[in-house]
């Protein structure tokens, strides 16, 4: 099936030459100012690699998503707000820090984001974590809320919406409707992505754009039954079943 260009450039530690250098596919940019692609390090893109190998066994498929939701958690907390700490070291001297301002939870959209809950637990210990599970309406074809349990003070909380796979952007847009229902300020979400497709990354960014995205690719499409390409399957199916 022939694919639209995807970006490549050369990847690997700068102290080798050019020529000895692999190139790969990177992400396509997005050029919205709420839409945060990591940055695609040769670690981050030999992660990728293997999640995306259909050949990869559903433990390494497992392990490796794990590594690439951390760093994406650990992304996602750089855009919460700090002030400042100033604190005294055993040695009796002053270091001027920072500490995280506010409390935060996780919400993630059932099934696939609940994949993405130990990486939240496992950098910030006792979060909240909420779920909503949205699916298509057999009869209307489009997404429809059927369960979400919330913590009762959300409004007063930072949300880092989970969701691993952004494809056309129904389930993410309906959970971000459904977080701004119950009292959370648009700017204090945080959608932690691992693949989004262009056009879903674009939707979302411009129906939200006080909504910060953090995502580790953009990739170059979708396919005629909304799957990502290349993509990388059904993550739900690969994490929990295959
Ligand atoms: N959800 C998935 O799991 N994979 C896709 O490619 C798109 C949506």
């Amino acid at each position: 099936m022939s694919q639209p260009t995807a970006p490549s450039q050369t990847v690997g530690p700068e102290y080798r030459p050019a020529t000895q250098l692999p190139t790969a596919t990177v992400s396509t940019s997005v050029s919205r100012p709420n839409v945060h692609i990591l940055a695609q390090t040769p670690q981050l893109i030999a992660l990728l690699t293997m999640i995306r190998d259909k050949d990869t066994n559903r433990a390494d498929f497992i392990f490796y998503s794990n590594r690439i939701i951390r760093l994406l958690v650990e992304e996602g907390l750089n855009h919460l707000p700090v002030v400042a700490k100033e604190i005294t070291t055993p040695v009796g001297h002053t270091y001027a820090g920072v500490k995280f301002e506010g409390q935060i939870c996780g919400v993630s959209i059932m099934r696939a984001g609940e994949s993405m809950e130990q990486g939240l637990r496992d950098c910030c210990r006792s979060v909240r974590i909420g779920k909503i599970l949205i699916q298509r309406d057999e009869e209307t074809s489009k997404p429809k809320l059927y369960y979400d349990k919330l913590p009762e003070d959300i409004a007063e909380r930072w949300v880092l919406l989970l969701d691993p796979m952004l494809a056309t952007g129904g389930s993410a847009l309906m959970a971000v409707d459904v977080l701004i229902s119950r009292g959370v300020p648009e700017d204090h979400i945080l959608f932690l992505n691992l693949i989004a497709s262009p056009e879903g990354a674009k939707n979302f960014a411009e129906q939200f754009p006080k909504v910060r995205v953090v995502t580790a690719f953009v990739d170059q499409g979708l396919d005629e039954k909304n799957y990502i390409i290349p993509g990388l399957g059904d993550f739900g199916d690969r994490f929990y079943t295959m």
